[in-house]
């Protein structure tokens, strides 16, 4: 049973990672999308709204399953059984930084791989900073993410405007 790992911040999910998840599930039999929970990195969503997120918007692809994991991801793939990673690429600028980390986790673990997708080109500049960006300045991000994620993205940036406002 090829089973496969598709992880990452996804705060919030974008196109571009819906681009990734459609396409490495089309040729694996089992997709986890492992959901980071970095303690030492403050999201925008905590790990069980992006998780929710997801699943929300995974619901119609019946091999995925949405896992939320902590500490390394070497360990996380070694747990849920995967011998592959699926990392997605949208340009040169990701190389570098991408292949460090593949390389650094065949180090720790050589019998798990590495495998790059590149992010369709209607995607490439895409990623969730930006996303958290526009919506911070009130632009639209309609062509970003999906639907269901546009109103919990403006909702959760409007509630973080009030508290900064309270605690000024
Ligand atoms: O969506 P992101 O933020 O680009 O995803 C990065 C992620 C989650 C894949 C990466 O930070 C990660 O694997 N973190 C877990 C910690 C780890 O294993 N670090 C060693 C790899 S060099």
């Amino acid at each position: 049973m090829l089973r496969a790992i598709y992880p990452g911040s996804f705060d919030p999910v974008t196109f571009g990672h819906m681009d990734i998840i459609r396409r490495s599930s089309a040729i694996t039999e089992e997709l986890i999308v492992g959901v980071l929970q970095n303690k030492s990195k403050i999201p925008l969503f905590s790990v069980e709204e992006r998780v929710r997120m997801l699943k929300e918007v995974t619901k119609e692809i019946k091999n995925v399953k949405i896992v939320p994991f902590e500490g390394l991801l070497i360990d996380f793939a070694r747990e849920v059984e995967a011998k592959v990673i699926v990392r997605g690429l949208r340009a040169v600028t990701d190389f570098e930084y991408e292949l460090q980390m593949a390389q650094t986790n065949h180090k720790l673990n050589p019998e798990i791989e590495t495998m790059f997708m590149t992010t369709g080109l209607d995607y490439s500049y895409l990623s969730s900073s930006v996303v958290r960006e526009i919506a911070a300045f009130g632009g639209d991000i309609s062509q970003f993410v999906p639907e269901s994620v546009i109103k919990q993205v403006t909702e959760k940036i409007k509630g973080k405007k009030i508290q900064e406002k309270r605690s000024e």
